[in-house]
């Protein structure tokens, strides 16, 4: 019996180039083209990313499909058509732009598709499929996997168009997660490749959130993280093409790692001129200082926590319940 992956997979590829197909030299295309255009996408980066347009039509992909012997229920597995009430199937991706999600050997999985304009919802994803496990994979991975091994480091960003502006830009180690939150099977996709992680997220109450909830993953899987922060407001997208890809360097550089970035955050929230502000650090921080592995590392944010809050370093030890170096 021919494995279903395989089928999947065909069929995923069948849909890329057609809605490629569509982008590239379709009328029905041009608003998607001008698109483009005005969100400074060239087309080099179109063709590497093999970004489409889904026409606004109910069965563009589905009677593309019928000609080429696909069985709907197929495609359907891969959410890319849907059933009708009364019989049949319709395309699940209409009149939006198109992105390639796709595996770590570049094969096709599914789609994300972002409106021309401003109506909602903005983009929608292709589900979970038996070729798409969202909590393993993070689109651009096979655009991305040699810059990160021969860097030693990845960036994570949220967004597509953050992938394809630094992809642009020449910024070739990221990755994306797509509105999805980051799991450990993400980390331990990165790890294969990277030795620290660099997480770029929004610089919005939301990407602020993200950071956050990855710094106690990050912190169990013992992987390096660093964060950089971006001008409020931006992301990375509108930040390169804003203020350059110098000023991302720069912003680079200067990332911190991700407990100074919590601990920063902590001291913005509490008063630490008051016991109650104090205890509150210590119970926030002491579970996270207990989970960095390395011993040295660990002591000496002991000690520069301990200095910062005013309490002794064996008080802080205690309260790690695991001694970095001999508490003296
Ligand atoms: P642009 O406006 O195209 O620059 O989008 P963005 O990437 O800056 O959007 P945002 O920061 O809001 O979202 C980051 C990522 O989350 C997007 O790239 C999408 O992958 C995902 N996302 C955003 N909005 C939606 C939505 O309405 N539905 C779903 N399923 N995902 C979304
Ligand atoms: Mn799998
Ligand atoms: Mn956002
Ligand atoms: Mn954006
Ligand atoms: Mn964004």
């Amino acid at each position: 019996r021919l494995d279903e992956r395989e089928l999947l997979y065909e069929i995923g590829e069948l849909a890329a180039k057609f809605y490629r197909n569509l982008l590239e030299r379709n009328e029905e295309a041009a608003a998607a083209r001008r698109y483009l255009e005005k969100r400074g996408v060239d087309r080099e980066t179109a063709e590497a990313y093999r970004l489409g347009y889904a026409p606004e039509r109910w069965d563009a992909l589905a009677r593309y499909l019928a000609q080429k012997g696909v069985p709907p229920e197929q495609a359907e597995k891969l959410g890319l058509l849907r059933r009708r009430e009364g019989g049949g199937f319709y395309d699940t991706f209409r009149n939006r732009l198109l992105f390639a999600i796709t595996d770590i050997h570049g094969r096709i999985i599914g789609f994300g598709g972002r409106v021309l304009d401003d109506s909602l919802p903005k983009y929608i994803n292709s589900p979970e499929s038996p070729i798409y496990h969202k909590s393993e994979v993070l689109f651009g991975a096979h655009l991305a996997k040699g810059a990160m091994r021969e860097q030693g480091s990845a960036i994570v960003v949220e967004g597509y168009f953050d992938h394809l502006a630094l992809y642009q830009a020449g910024v070739r180690n990221v990755v994306a997660t797509c509105g999805t939150a980051l799991t450990d099977g993400h980390i331990k996709l990165l790890k294969r490749y990277a030795t620290k992680v660099y997480t770029l997220f929004d610089a919005d109450s939301a990407g602020k959130k993200a950071t956050l909830r990855a710094l106690d993953l990050f912190l169990q899987e013992n992987f390096p993280a660093y964060v950089v922060e971006l001008t409020a407001g931006e992301d990375p997208d509108s930040f390169v093409k804003k203020e350059g890809v110098t000023a991302f360097q720069d912003r680079l550089a200067k990332a911190r790692p991700v407990i100074e970035y919590f601990f920063r955050d902590l001291l913005r929230q509490v008063d630490i001129g008051t016991v109650e502000g104090k205890v509150r650090v210590v119970e926030e921080l002491a579970p996270r200082l207990a989970k960095i592995a390395n011993p040295i590392e660990r002591e000496l944010y002991v000690r520069e926590v301990s200095r910062i809050v005013g309490v002794e370093n064996r008080s802080l030890l205690a309260k790690i319940g695991r001694g970095a170096a001999p508490a003296n």
